[in-house]
């Protein structure tokens, strides 16, 4: 009998400590609404770019090169960068000193937004506006940016069409959307969200975009770029 009960309060112990770790770390916060998602990235705020170790060369060649690339055309290029975080795409643009680029980076946790500030002060760089904002719901007019990125956060949003449709509103027709695809072995582990290999080129189609190319771009996301066409 008490064998029987200690091996049903183990196998309930690791039932219950496996949801949690699918629940909290692996989706982080997805399945529980956008409040826990930004609840928990505002708790881990001041580790993210630690925990990250993002390596300078590496956002040069594999974030700011192709999207100042798609944009070395455009005269005063406006982007705006959604679930920016601590900003990796304005300060790797930055940084980069390809072009001048009017950036914006819009984030639901403010923790994270006030580190971006903290880094754009630390470097003298005050040429972002930073906003807090949800993905689903962008306060910009239609058609007000050249180009928009959304990097490693597509499969945290809620509803991730509805942030897709909110991407291709405020872009200018003819205009790049840049934006992370979540294929590691944990893709599987976000049913409902957008990830997986081949899911979000599918979706963004679907939604009238052209152009979508992908590129392997590191071990757990492939990046993604699509173009809204000029009448849609
Ligand atoms: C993994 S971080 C990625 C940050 C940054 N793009 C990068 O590549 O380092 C995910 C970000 O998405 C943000 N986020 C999640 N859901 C959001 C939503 N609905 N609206 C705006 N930001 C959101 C989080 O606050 C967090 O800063």
């Amino acid at each position: 009998m008490t064998t029987t009960f200690i091996v049903i309060a183990i196998s309930l112990g690791a039932l219950v400590g496996a949801l949690l770790y699918w629940l909290l770390i692996i989706t982080e916060g997805t399945y529980l609404g956008t409040s826990a998602v930004v609840l928990l990235y505002d708790w881990t705020a001041g580790r993210y770019d630690r925990i990250k170790d993002l390596k300078y060369v590496n956002e040069l060649a594999f974030v700011a090169l192709p999207i100042a690339g798609s944009l070395y055309k455009v005269p005063n290029p406006r982007l705006l960068d959604v679930a920016t975080g601590t900003g990796r795409v304005p300060l790797a643009l930055l940084r980069s000193m390809t072009q001048e680029i009017n950036l914006v980076g819009a984030d639901r946790s403010r923790g994270m937004l006030d580190e971006a500030r903290m880094a754009t002060d630390d470097h003298g760089e005050d040429e972002v506006t930073w906003i807090c904002a949800d993905a689903m719901s962008l306060p910009f007019g239609d058609s007000s940016f050249d180009a928009v990125s959304c990097l490693e956060s597509l499969e945290f949003v809620v509803d991730p069409r509805r942030a897709l449709r909110e991407m291709i509103r405020v872009v200018k027709p003819g205009g790049v959307l840049w934006l992370s695809n979540r294929v590691g072995w944990e893709a599987r582990f976000f049913p409902w969200r957008l990830a997986g290999r081949g899911r979000l080129e599918a979706v963004l189609k679907e939604l009238g975009l052209l152009d979508v190319e992908t590129r392997r771009w590191q071990v757990h996301y492939d990046l993604v770029s699509a173009r809204r066409p000029r009448e849609l």
